[in-house]
């Protein structure tokens, strides 16, 4: 099964990009199954049932998510099952949603980290305890690792590496170049970057960010207008039967709007 995983889709320019990018790049690649990290589609911060409905209309099979998620109160009942989108598994117990989903041969888990992120619940026992829970003939599993610092992501792969099939790390929308196969064959890369404005503070207006970067006043920021807008993605070849990852690729291009 060939997986690919794309980075955070930041706005109206990031759905505008996937709608544009998504169904020349799946076809292109021979994608069988498609995961794109959804928490900045609305606006740059948050989801609302539209912008996952706009996603899933251009090919995604599932949206994963991160700190931003709750962002917007709208997408709760999506959560709550509407809509094939995730929240990380690792927020306290007895909160909307659902950190894993399976649909058909595949399980897709999303899971947060805490360095420079926020007080979770621990990551690593989260994995522990959802690879318990998902049944054996499952075998293809691919986790979103939402996390800041790239050592808490590392360390994860290795953690995971020959339990599930794949890592990819999203939040930070800086892509990193170290995707790789694991000694036991779990599929990896630190982070995949993001779905946004190419000339950008992470998807943000660069003056606005540079701005308040200086004077230290916490306004709210706007998604960029650069019309450039930049693709990241990774592709997993993972095996059917063993559930091993057999080839990794970044695949990142560029769209004008
Ligand atoms: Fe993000
Ligand atoms: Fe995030």
């Amino acid at each position: 099964m060939r997986v690919l995983c794309i980075g955070d889709v930041i706005g109206n320019p990031g759905r505008m990009a996937l709608n544009k990018l998504l169904p020349i790049v799946k076809m292109q690649y021979k994608v069988d199954f498609v995961i794109a990290n959804g928490e900045n589609s609305a606006g740059g911060k948050g989801a609302t049932p539209d912008t996952v409905r706009e996603m899933m209309a251009a090919g995604c099979d599932v949206i994963t998510s991160g700190n931003h998620i709750w962002a917007m109160k709208e997408i709760v009942p999506s959560l709550e099952g509407d809509q094939p989108i995730l929240r990380p598994l690792n927020y306290p117990p007895g909160l909307p949603g659902q950190g894993h989903i399976i649909m058909g041969d595949i399980c897709v888990v999303n899971i947060i980290g805490r360095t420079f992120v926020g007080n979770f619940d621990c990551p690593f026992r989260a994995m522990d305890d959802i690879l318990k829970r998902i049944p054996d003939n499952i075998k293809i599993i691919v986790v979103d690792f939402h996390a800041e610092a790239t050592s808490e992501k590392v360390a994860m792969g290795y953690y995971l590496d020959g339990r599930v099939s794949a890592l990819f790390g999203t939040h930070t929308h800086v892509p990193t170049a170290d995707e790789k196969i694991l000694p036991k064959k779990t599929g990896y890369i630190t982070d995949v970057g993001m779905v946004g404005p190419t000339h950008s503070v992470i998807g943000c207006d660069v003056d606005e960010v540079i701005e308040r970067t200086i004077s230290q006043v916490m306004h709210r920021l706007s998604v960029s207008k650069d019309k450039s807008v930049t693709f990241n993605a990774v592709l997993f070849d993972i095996d059917d039967i063993t559930g091993k990852t057999i080839s990794v690729e970044r695949i990142n291009k560029e769209v004008s709007l």
